[in-house]
């Protein structure tokens, strides 16, 4: 117990200075939970709003992809350059280490797999088990114009119900379908649904025409989906054009780890969504770090 004695009787309450009611960096983040405020911010860093999130949950699908057959030698040296990844749970437990400390974002959806109608998914991970991996968020692909539209959307609802009872954001990925127009009208489409249906965050394409207006008719956060691999230059421009309209930042796949030099681009990326570095400017130090590695392979 304190000692009473002596006790120090002068206090200063500030009573001129109101409270601050402060805000929250993050777009339609201001009224949630302690707790998923803090997730969210292991997630998008504080002094940007922005995230480079590495995709590496391809597997869950496509079984083992060009660039992650062996994740403990090829991603796992590119996590600290991650402000978060997007990864299994059959991974997180297998292969990445514990000690990573930033934001988790767990694929907690599937079923199918590329051989099968790839909507017809259902939710794969219970919260419990979300919460025993302190995971950031929970990640929910959604078809929207999809054969099983409803059922993912209906997955999407359960789990932001699941994770609003636990302080867990949830991630709608919305996925695009072969036969689906990836313009800023289908993708406003999909990315407003997700968000009024109670996700925290929003993983969508990027569009050439009108991605500003997808971004702002959006009330949560958007992070923009890779896709498939580009040449550096014109990854990293679409990921320059994203942001400047709009996106919180990146979830990229392929076009890292597929890279010629999965560190360097990685880098290069975070330059881009971070400090909004211009495309050629970006590239030219992809190239250095990369001639870098290649240096210091050679004298090995
Ligand atoms: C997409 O819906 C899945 O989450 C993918 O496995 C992942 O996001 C794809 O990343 P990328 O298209 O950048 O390779």
């Amino acid at each position: 117990m304190a000692d009473i004695d002596d006790v120090k009787e002068t206090k200063n309450f500030f009573v001129d200075t109101p409270a601050s009611h402060e805000g929250f960096y993050l777009k339609g983040a201001h009224q949630l939970d302690w707790g998923m405020r803090n997730r969210l911010a292991r997630i998008f860093r504080p002094e940007s709003g922005r995230t480079v999130m590495l995709a590496i949950d391809h597997g869950y699908f496509l079984g083992p992809t060009t660039g992650l057959e062996r994740i403990d030698l090829t991603i796992v040296p590119l996590l600290k350059y991650a402000d978060a990844l997007m990864c299994t749970r059959g991974i997180l437990r297998s292969t990445i280490p514990a000690s990573f400390g930033s934001g988790v974002v767990m694929r907690s959806t599937g079923g199918p797999s590329t051989l099968k109608e790839l909507s017809n998914e259902q939710i794969a991970v219970d919260i419990d088990d979300a919460v025993r991996m302190n995971v950031s968020a929970m990640a929910v692909q959604v078809h929207i114009g999809g054969e099983f539209e409803t059922q993912t959307v209906h997955n999407m609802t359960r789990l932001v119900d699941m994770g609003l009872r636990y302080g867990v954001p949830t991630m709608g990925v919305t996925a695009v379908g072969k036969d689906m127009a990836r313009d800023a009208r289908y993708l406003g489409l999909a990315t407003r649904i997700c968000a009024e249906l109670g996700a925290q965050v929003v993983k969508t394409y990027y569009c050439d025409s009108g991605f500003d207006t997808v971004t702002a008719g959006c009330p949560v956060p958007i992070v923009m989906a890779g896709g498939k691999k580009l040449a550096e230059l014109d990854a990293l421009t679409m990921a320059y054009n994203a942001v400047s309209q709009g996106a919180a930042g990146v979830d990229m796949g392929r076009n890292i780890f597929q890279s010629d030099a999965p560190a360097a681009m990685i880098q290069a990326v975070g330059k881009v969504v971070h400090t909004l570095m211009p495309p050629k400017q970006a590239y030219d130090f992809y190239l250095t770090l990369r001639g870098e590695h290649d240096r210091a392979l050679k004298k090995k």
